[in-house]
């Protein structure tokens, strides 16, 4: 049965499709700003105009979601730029909804690219406030409710963000609003190149107290399961390629819609090794996001979505 493309076509087990992919988008401060992010080529911050065209080539493409991070003007301790009405991602989610009705705009929900420090909540000394950060993370996320999102993506970790942010979009009239939380996210060193593109570098010490041990895999059931009860509709294991057993045990388990998030180094990987002519872009990217739906993902957040679809389709 493999020897012909037809035959291996009918007895495929896995395929991908434009609409499997959910493309992620960093929007800056300004206008008809465009700045290529030195560790991903091929990835840009982009000012609301710029970010709002990017996403209608995507969904020209055939992409129905996209994923939206704020790069703020300002920051402070407490992640204020966050929950503004005119925030940068709050202005860019209306941009979208006016030019693409039809997209699933998602966005991320944490402080890190807020804070003036980095990290993902709030400080009481050099330690993280978990309950006090879950106040913010639920008017971050009411206020990307209010300015038309159609998804919100808690990426902090905090305990009982879910349940925070649940409650406080019931509260407000937004039963309806989806929630898609990183529920199994993992302390890891493949995040580099997206806090070069998000400027969310922690200015000390890492994220080892909230992100989730790579050792630890029962515990990713234990985090997802917390998640699901809190409300999550749609749960996530980050990185991808690194935690596709991961990914398995979650499907296996719980059956729920399951994202991946294949993650800034697993893209720059393979960039820059095709820069310099050691590997097939189109094959090694098709491998690994159809590894990563194989292994359980029903889709897949990844910086290769527009060029993959354009591809596909
Ligand atoms: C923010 C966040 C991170 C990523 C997505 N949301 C980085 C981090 O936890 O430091 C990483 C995505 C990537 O590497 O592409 N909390």
């Amino acid at each position: 049965m493999r020897r012909t493309s037809a035959l291996r076509a009918l007895v495929r087990e896995t395929r991908l499709a434009p609409s499997d992919l959910i493309l992620p988008l960093f929007v800056v401060p300004g206008e008809g700003v465009e700045n290529e992010v030195a560790s991903m080529p091929g990835v840009f911050q982009q000012s609301v105009d710029r970010a709002a065209e990017a996403a209608c080539r995507a969904r020209d493409a055939g992409v129905t979601s996209v994923l939206l991070f704020g790069v703020p003007e300002s920051k402070d301790a407490r992640g204020s730029d966050a929950y503004q009405e005119e925030g940068v991602v709050q202005r860019a989610v209306a941009a979208m909804k006016r030019v693409a009705p039809d997209l699933v705009v998602i966005t991320d929900v944490c402080l890190c690219e807020y804070t003036d420090h980095g990290h993902c909540g709030v400080l009481h000394g050099e330690e993280v406030a978990n309950d006090e950060t879950l106040e913010l993370l639920a008017r971050e996320a009411l206020s990307h409710a209010q300015a038309g999102a159609d998804m919100v993506a808690p990426s902090d970790m905090m305990d009982g963000r879910v349940g925070a942010i649940r409650s406080r979009l019931d509260e407000n009239g937004f039963e309806s609003l989806p929630i898609m939380s990183y529920a199994a996210k993992y302390c890891s060193g493949f995040y580099g190149p997206f806090r070069d593109a998000a400027e969310s570098a922690p200015s000390f010490g890492d994220r080892t107290s909230y992100q989730m041990d790579p050792a630890n895999s029962d515990e990713a059931l234990r985090e997802v399961k917390l998640d699901i009860e809190e409300g999550a509709d749609i749960v996530m294991v980050k990185p991808a390629l690194p935690y596709l057993d991961v990914l398995r045990r979650v499907k296996d388990r719980f059956g729920y819609p399951t994202a991946a998030y294949q993650v800034s180094v697993e893209y720059a990987m393979i960039k820059v090794a095709c820069e310099r002519g050691w590997l097939d872009e189109d094959r090694v990217v098709h491998e690994s996001l159809t590894a990563i739906k194989r292994a359980g993902a029903d889709f897949i957040i990844t910086y290769f979505a527009g060029a993959v679809a354009e591809g596909l389709s």
